[in-house]
Formats: C-alpha cells, structure tokens, sequence
C-alpha cells in the first residue's frame, strides 16, 4: 500500500465514508516508470481520462509533462479546464455527431475518427486543412474481459478493413492530412505481443498512408488487480516498438512517433475507495459484510466480475474469517465473495483497493443514493477535491411540477 493505513484511517475520520481516495505519489510513480521503459524511442503518453476526470487529478497528471486523451467534447472541455493546452488533447471519437467533431476542431485538438461515415463528412468540411487520425479495427481480440475487449472482429470500434479500399479513396480524393493511424484492442492486455501484433498491423498501413508519422497504440497497460497478477512488461513492450521502428524508417526513410493512451496504468492502483461495515449477516453459508456502499460507488465486480483487494482498516490483525462483502443496493450487490479478511465487526472501515480507474467515473446514484466525495492525498496533505453529494443535489435538476 503506498498510502498508509493510518492516512486512509485518518481521511475516513476526517471526511465520512464512502469516500474515494486517491493518492498522487502513486499517480507519478506510475508516470515516470511509462517515461523511463520507453526513454529509448520517440513516444508520447496521452492519460485516457474516461478513467478519472478529477479537475485536480488531471491538473496533478498536465503538471507531469503527460498529454490527454479524450472521449467526448466535455472530456476536452475539462481537460482545457484543467490547463491543458489544444496541442496536448486528443479526441478519440465513437459513434458522435458530426457537430462533436466540428467542436473538437474549433478548439483545436488532435482528433480521431473511427467510421467512414464521419471521415466522409469530415472531408467534404475540412479537406486536408485540418490533421486527422483514423482509428482502425485490427481484428484483435485482447483485454482481461470481453466487455473491455475493442478491437476484435466484431467490435464496433474502428473502422472495419474490409472498408480500406473505400477509405484509401477517401483519403486520396480529398488528399486528407492523415497523420495518425490508431487502434486500442482493449483494457488489461498483459501479454507485450498484442501491442507487437498491433504495430505489425499499423506499419502495414502506414506504408499506404504516406502522410502518417504517428502510430497511437492505444491504451490498455495491464496492471495487476490480484496479488498474483503482474504488470505488464513495458520495457518488452518498447523494445519491439523500436526495433519496428527502426526497421520502418530504414526501409521507408520515414521516422514515426508512438502514442499511448494509458488510463487504468497511472490511475488504477492510485485509488482507494472507503466504506464503512454497516451490518454483518451470519447465515448458513457464509457471514455477509454489508457495507455503506454499493455497485453505484464500483461497479467493476457487478459489471465485469472484476476482483478487488479489500483490506480491514479497523482490524487488520485480526484473525481471518470467509465473508461475502455486499453493497446496500436494492439488487445482487458484491464487492466480494468468499473473501478472507481479518475478523469484521460492524462500524469497522474497509478499503477497496485499485479503486482509481473507472470507479467514481463509472459512479450513480442509483436507489437515490448520493455519489461519494474524493479526496487527494499529495505530499502527506489531504485535500477534499469532490464534497459528497446530497439530497439536494439530486433534485437540482429536476423540474418540479
Ligand atoms: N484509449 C481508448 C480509445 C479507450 O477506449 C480506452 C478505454 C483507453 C485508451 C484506456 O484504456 P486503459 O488503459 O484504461 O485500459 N470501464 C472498464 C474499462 C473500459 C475501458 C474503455 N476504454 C473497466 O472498468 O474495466
């Protein structure tokens, strides 16, 4: 644990359960190992902020140097909030109106599209005055779960290569400004060769788009989740990325730059997500841990039966018992089942690890229960940077008749 369990006790007493925390040493930890494995090639890291939109853990990842990878046009909007400037945001496009792209030009940035229906439309308004990138479905089936798995071949993300003639055309006829050839195949991909094999693919095409220098892997870094997992090996990772490179650039004379999108690698392991044991359950097959929590905080183990460490903050020497650790959602609401943990009693504080990514993100207030508030936790402070949701909060927007 990177944050002692004094500072998540102490964050608990000081601002209430639940309750996010996020620690930014981790954060950069995370950075600076991504920097040091691909310091020998010409690489650029884009944070995917569909992971965490934090303003201040994104104003904590713009003062690393890292640049930003955006999902939507209010992604983009937070992430210029934030202070990054338009040549450090990139707007991966899926499925938006036009009228989002058009957007995304006005303010700038770097944009992907990934359908011919929308590079069409993007031609005929911009021709080659503005730079593109085409996103590409490599048929590649990668990631820890299929739902996280995008880039196989019947994924809607990319445009699909049975369309590359149709594209080439496109590309030809309004001598599109493409400079970047992109695919992300999924989350949690462990295994180096599926970036290998993706490279393969885009340098393939890279010698048909004569104007591409950049290629953007994607994002989808594996990091572990159980004590048994391991990271994936970035190292192995850029080393193929250079010799590709190096191969390309003797062949063709061109030289290219690698882009990444990590989100769950700097963000995953930096976040802890606190509840408190509101009521213990003994039955005949197992002792339930009802927390003040639920699958509206995390949905990751409801939504892709993703494992999370938990920890007893209040009694982590306790003798280990089984339990099933449940939310207070009015529906089957696991966080764990059949878990060992040191002995549970009610009132006691549980930390659910690797809680950064895809956590308060992916957060409801379902069964009108409020969002939880954040908190950051950089060089031993602990600043709130999100205050707990209330009633009122839920009404705001309502129209009262
Ligand atoms: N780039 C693109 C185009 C993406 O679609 C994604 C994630 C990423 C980068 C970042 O992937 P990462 O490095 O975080 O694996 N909610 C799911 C994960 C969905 C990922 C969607 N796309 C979860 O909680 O596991």
């Amino acid at each position: 644990m990177s944050v002692s369990r004094e500072q998540l006790v102490r964050a608990a007493a000081t601002f209430g359960t639940p309750l996010y925390v996020y620690d930014a040493g981790s954060i950069t930890a995370q950075y600076q190992k991504l920097t040091k494995a691909f310091s020998s090639i010409n690489a650029r890291f884009f944070y995917a902020a569909k992971a965490l939109t934090n303003q201040a853990v994104l104003k904590h990842i713009g003062s690393m140097g890292c640049s930003i990878d955006c999902s939507s046009i209010n992604e983009v909007k937070l992430a210029i909030r934030a202070g990054f400037t338009p040549d450090k945001i990139l707007y991966t496009s899926n499925s938006v109106a036009f009228a989002e792209i058009q957007e995304a030009v006005s303010l700038g940035v770097f944009i992907t599209i990934d359908s011919l229906s929308n590079l069409d439309k993007f031609a005929r308004t911009y021709g080659n005055q503005y730079p593109v990138g085409i996103r590409l479905r490599p048929n590649i089936m990668a990631g820890g779960h299929v739902k996280i798995s995008t880039g196989h071949a019947t994924s809607k993300f990319g445009i699909p290569m049975e369309q590359l003639d149709q594209l080439e055309k496109l590309v030809v006829s309004y001598q599109l400004s493409v400079t970047t050839l992109h695919i992300h195949t999924g989350s949690e991909i462990s295994d180096a060769s599926v970036f290998a094999q993706g490279l393969a693919f885009l340098l393939d095409l890279a010698e048909r788009f004569s104007t591409v220098s950049i290629l953007d892997l994607g994002g989808g870094f594996k990091v572990p989740y159980r004590e048994e997992e391991k990271e994936i090996d970035l190292k192995e990772v850029a080393q193929q990325v250079k010799i590709a490179f190096e191969a390309f650039e003797k062949k063709h004379g061109r030289s290219l730059q690698a882009w990444f999108e990590p989100g769950k690698f700097l963000v995953a392991q930096s976040g802890y997500l606190l509840a408190t044991v509101t009521v213990l359950k003994p039955s005949d097959t197992i002792c339930f841990a009802g927390v003040d929590s639920g699958l509206n905080h995390l949905i990751r183990p409801m939504f892709y039966e993703a494992y999370h460490p938990i920890s007893n903050l209040s009694n982590p020497s306790g003798n280990l018992q089984r339990y099933q650790v449940t939310g207070n959602i009015c529906e089957t609401d696991d966080f764990a089942l059949d878990r060992a943990l040191p002995e549970i009693r009610e009132g006691d504080i549980l930390a659910i690890h690797q809680a950064g990514a895809y956590g308060f993100e992916m957060a409801s207030s379902y069964n009108a229960r409020v969002r939880p508030a954040e908190v950051l936790i950089q060089e031993g402070e602990q600043y709130l940077i999100r205050r707990r949701e209330t009633l009122e909060d839920l009404l705001i927007q309502q129209i009262i008749l």
